[in-house]
């Protein structure tokens, strides 16, 4: 191994430069020449490369996004697009590649290294929604955006005896939503992992809590559940309380990453450098036990995260 390549791909997440500058020194600091992938792969497809050096890594730890830009690439999909990303580590000397992504860009990661460019998986993704890892690079910067944005929602909720319904991001996983949920004291939190009843969840659990005194509330939503408009409107035909709708949106994707994130990027991409500096290819950096530790890419993409039931019991008994 002379050459490695660093590319991000998929969802940009807060601490992305701090994984990129963490392979970018600990490859020079072994002797490697380092390649800045941009735009993910479709970058390696079009041979979009740049020369790293200690100083292309000064000032980004503490910046959100990734200074390699990033993209879904449907091209490496095919065949012919993954033959010319082969053909352009072969033409420029790259013999190995640190993938910062989600499960997608692991698939990705892995045809490549069965094709002879060993390659190694590093988790980012605000949704921790990442089986094989108990923590994604970009989650605690995105929690506390989210946080952050609903500490303010509250002073207007509360002054106005209102309900805010806000929709948080986290794709097809209630991660962001259970984790913010209890960290604003939410009313109730809707997440993919546990069905939920209009009637049950939320109005009765409202109108409980009418009873002792309350007169604002927020619920939690994980996107793509149902119409946070309808559902507001919905809250307060059955309640009588206004109710507003909020979407945060790519907000929760921005912002100066944490310290939490910026130290598990960095020790993630020391570690994937490590595992490349020896020819190893095909597999994922991770979290265990507060541990980083690596996993073969098909047991990991084989592997089921367990939504964390008693977490979200103890949200709802504590916010009523
Ligand atoms: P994420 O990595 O965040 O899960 P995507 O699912 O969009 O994001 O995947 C990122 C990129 O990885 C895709 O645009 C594509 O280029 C590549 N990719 C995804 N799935 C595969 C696959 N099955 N085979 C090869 N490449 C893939
Ligand atoms: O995976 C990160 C994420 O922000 C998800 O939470 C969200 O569903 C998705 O990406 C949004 O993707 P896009 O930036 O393509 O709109």
């Amino acid at each position: 191994m002379r050459t490695i390549g660093v590319l991000t791909s998929g969802g940009d997440a807060p601490g992305m430069n701090a994984a990129i500058r963490a392979v970018t020194r600990t490859g020079i600091s072994m002797g490697l020449r380092v390649v800045g992938i941009r735009r993910g792969y479709n970058g390696l497809i079009a041979g979009d490369l740049l020369e790293m050096n200690l100083r292309s890594v000064s000032d980004i730890i503490h910046r959100g996004g990734t200074m390699l830009f990033t993209a879904r690439s449907p091209e490496f999909k095919t065949e012919e697009g993954m033959q010319k990303a082969i053909r352009v580590c072969r033409e420029t000397g790259i013999d190995g590649i640190a993938v910062i992504g989600g499960d997608g860009s692991y698939r990705g990661a892995s045809d490549l290294s069965a094709r002879g460019i060993p390659c190694i998986g590093l988790p980012g993704t605000i949704d921790n929604d990442i089986a094989c890892t108990e923590y994604t690079i970009g989650f605690d910067t995105a929690l506390n955006t989210v946080m952050q944005m609903i500490d303010r929602l509250r002073d207007t909720t509360e002054s106005h005896d209102r309900c805010s319904v806000v929709e948080v991001m986290g794709r097809d996983a209630g991660y962001i939503a259970l984790h913010s949920g209890i960290a604003v004291g939410a009313t109730t939190v809707i997440v993919p992992e546990v069905p939920f009843d209009i009637e049950k969840d939320i109005i009765s659990r409202m109108q409980t809590a009418q009873g002792s005194g309350k007169k604002h509330f927020i619920i939690v939503i994980c996107e793509n559940i149902c119409n946070v408009s309808d559902l507001s409107q919905d809250i307060e035909k059955r309640t009588g309380i206004e109710t507003r709708a909020t979407i945060l949106g790519h907000v929760q994707r921005g912002g100066s990453p944490t310290v939490r994130d910026r130290v598990i990027a960095s020790q993630m991409g020391f570690h994937a450098v490590e595992l490349l500096a020896k020819g190893i290819g095909n597999r994922v950096v991770a979290m265990k036990d507060d541990h980083i530790v690596d996993y073969d890419i098909f047991e990991a993409l084989r592997m089921k995260k367990p939504f964390d039931r008693q977490l979200f019991e103890i949200a709802h008994t504590i916010s009523i």
